[in-house]
Parts: structure tokens; C-alpha cells; sequence
């Protein structure tokens, strides 16, 4: 897919040509994970894989969205009276986006739509999130609305809390909108700065999706949140980025294990996104390989998002890279992706292991992805 062929499409259903037509990356996080919601950091980067939209303006109330990857499948509301459709949930991320902008900037006018992407669901990859962007894109354009990238993110953090009902943070929105093309991104996800990094010209991003389905996903993400709020309480703090592992030991006494779990491994990673970002730029991939490794463990051990399946394409991979490259689970867990730094020169290797043997270990299919980083929406 490409603009092109998108306002083909949407001529063909809507009879008129697009005013706009944008898109929105995915993304992979490279490290610090879960530690968006705690104020900490994140390193992801936008990736190319992503939504695709294509808008006019109406002359009524009215909002027509077509989902070309649900064989055309269509939903109308009014911008007037926003509700969340059971039947077609696809739809509620459009809506939740629509609405959070009515709120704020009272629409003119409704609109009409025509969306894809190609970022796999259900893979920790953010096809949400890079689907609200497009979408803010588009609007954005459409009604030349005040809105940069660190807003949209906001807004379309904001649609998913308040309307789908994930709790999520602000990393996949925010990379989504303001990635940089061949950079990761090193987020303060307090303060919302950020800092754009390269990665090492040797080393590929090579995404292996476990195939295995996320099950539980929003249920099990909230209540690691509440863990870990319930953490920061029990420390005294206002969010677990303010915490220490002397803190920490120092309250281990007084608190459930499983917060205790929870809070260091928030507490580790945040250190080991800096250690990782700072180890990256000076080339130093063993020390790069040992964060990402310890990253997993926690991820693993304290804080329990990882499934059997994933643990083995690490543990795999791990074996043939050594302290050549890196490898961990990356996004929300339960099942998803595994990211790997890759040097040139191991790529095919790494196809070759995972194809021999992850299917005999573990029934799933992997799919692998060779992925550059790319440009955010608003960026
Ligand atoms: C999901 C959420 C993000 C972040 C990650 C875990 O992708 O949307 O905000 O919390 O999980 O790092």
C-alpha cells in the first residue's frame, strides 16, 4: 500500500478524491518496558510497518469510516453523539479518537475516511497506536487543527484510557508520531523530551513474532499498573521512577512479594534503558546484550509478561548472537514479538535457527520481520 493506491480507493468508494492522505508507523521498543505508565523511559523506534488513512470533509454531522482490511466494512456516527460500537470494535478507535477531538476542538464538520495497515495485530508491534495517529493525522490536516506531535500522542493516549480502556502509557503514541527515520528514540516519559539516537550501521532490527496471540492482554496491563502504583504508594513516592533499590530493600518487609517484584523490575530497566542508549552510541554490543538479556529475565521473573514460546525464540537467539547483538521480548507480553539487534552477518543465520527449530519446539509459526526504522506521523 502506498498514498497512491489509497486515494484510488478512496475515490472509488466515496466518488470524490481524498483532501489527505497520511500515515502513521508502529513500532518496536528496544528497551524499557512497562516503565512508560511509571514516568521512566522507553527506547523505541518507529518501524515500517503501519496505518495508512485517507479523509475528506462532509457537509454534515456525520463521520463514514470504511476499514479496507475488513473487506470494506463500514461505520457511521455523528460527531454529535459518539458512542462505543460492540460489533464493530475496529471502529472505536476511530470513535475514541473523534471524540476526544470534538471535546477539544469542536469539529466544523464530520468526515470521511478510508483506512489500512499492515502492522500485525495482537503482535506488540502498536497497530493501535499507529492507527489513532493516522487518524489525528488526517484530522489534524483536514481541519488545520493546533496539534503537534507530543499532543497528538496525549489525545490519542487519552482516546484509548478513556474510550477502548487500556491503560496504557504514552510510548507507542508518542514514537508513532514523532519517530525519526534510522534512530530509536530515548523518551523521559515524565518530562516528554526525547532524544533521537542512530543505531550501530552493523546491526539490523529483526522482529520474530511468536504468532502466539496475545490472551488477556488488557486485564493483565492494568493490573500490572495498579502493582505498580500500589508500589510507588507503599514507597512513598509518586511514581516508581522516583524510587531506588535501596528504597526498595529497604520497604521489601512491608510489602506483597509480587509488588515487590513488580517495582524492581521497573526499577532495573529504567537503569538499563540509560545503560543500553549509552552503549549503543559508544558501539559497545556486549554491553548492549547483556541489557537486553537482563531485561528479558525481569521482564520473565518480576514482572511475568512473557509466555513459554517467547522465552525459547530468546533463549535461541540469545545462543547464536552471544555478545554480538542483543535480544529480548519487547511490548506489552503475553505473547508478541521478540526484537533482536542483528549484525549483517547473522541475519540469515537467525532465519535459519528460528525455521529449524521453533515450530518443533513449540507448534507456533514465527514470522520474521527485517525492519528499518522510520518516520513518526508528525515528525
Ligand atoms: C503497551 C502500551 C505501552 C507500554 C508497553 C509496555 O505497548 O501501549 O504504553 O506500556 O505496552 O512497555
Amino acid at each position: 500500500m502506498d498514498n497512491a493506491q489509497l486515494s484510488v480507493a478512496f475515490s472509488d468508494i466515496y466518488q470524490h478524491q481524498p483532501s489527505v492522505v497520511c500515515h502513521a508507523p508502529g513500532r518496536v521498543n528496544l528497551i524499557g518496558e512497562h516503565t512508560d505508565y511509571n514516568q521512566g523511559f522507553v527506547f523505541p523506534a518507529a518501524i515500517n510497518f503501519g496505518t495508512w488513512a485517507a479523509a475528506s470533509v462532509r457537509e454534515d454531522r456525520n463521520c463514514c469510516v470504511v476499514a479496507m482490511d475488513y473487506d470494506n466494512a463500514e461505520s457511521q456516527f455523528s460527531l454529535d453523539n459518539i458512542e462505543s460500537d460492540p460489533e464493530q470494535s475496529w471502529s472505536n478507535y476511530v470513535r475514541g479518537v473523534l471524540l476526544v477531538l470534538q471535546k477539544e476542538f469542536s469539529l466544523p464538520s464530520g468526515i470521511n475516511l478510508l483506512v489500512t495497515g499492515n502492522v500485525p495485530q495482537g503482535a506488540g508491534l502498536s497497530s493501535s497506536a499507529s492507527f489513532e495517529i493516522a487518524i489525528l493525522k488526517a484530522v489534524t490536516d483536514l481541519f488545520s487543527l493546533d496539534i503537534d506531535g507530543v499532543k497528538a500522542a496525549l489525545l490519542g493516549q487519552k482516546a484509548e484510557n478513556d474510550f477502548v480502556g487500556c491503560s496504557c502509557g504514552i510510548m507507542d503514541q508518542l514514537i508513532s508520531a514523532m519517530g525519526k527515520k534510522d534512530h530509536a528514540m530515548l523518551l523521559d516519559c515524565q518530562s516528554l523530551t526525547f532524544d533521537h539516537s542512530t543505531l550501530p550501521d552493523d546491526l539490523h532490527i529483526v522482529i520474530i513474532n511468536s504468532n502466539v496471540k496475545r490472551g488477556l492482554v488488557d486485564s493483565e496491563y492494568n493490573l500490572r499498573r495498579q502493582q505498580c502504583e500500589q508500589g510507588a504508594s507503599l514507597l512513598g513516592v509518586p511514581s516508581l521512577r522516583e524510587a531506588t533499590l535501596e528504597s526498595l530493600e529497604a520497604a521489601k518487609s512491608a510489602m506483597p512479594e509480587v509488588v515487590y517484584r513488580r517495582a524492581r523490575h521497573i526499577i532495573t530497566e529504567n537503569a538499563r534503558t540509560h545503560t543500553m542508549f549509552d552503549a549503543l552510541k559508544q558501539n559497545d554490543i556486549a554491553t548492549v546484550s547483556e541489557a537486553m538479556a537482563a531485561s528479558h529475565a525481569s521482564m520473565r521473573d518480576d514482572f511475568e509478561i512473557t509466555v513459554p514460546p517467547i522465552d525459547y525464540l530468546v533463549e535461541l537467539i540469545s545462543g547464536l548472537l552471544k555478545d554480538k547483538g542483543g535480544v529480548r521480548m519487547t511490548g506489552g507480553g503475553f505473547g508478541g514479538c521478540v526484537v533482536a539487534l542483528v549484525p549483517k552477518n547473522l541475519i540469515e543465520n537467525v532465519k535459519a535457527l528460528v525455521a529449524q527449530h521453533y515450530f518443533e519446539e513449540t507448534g507456533y509459526q514465527a514470522t520474521i520481520y527485517d525492519c528499518t526504522a522510520t518516520q513518526g506521523a508528525f515528525a
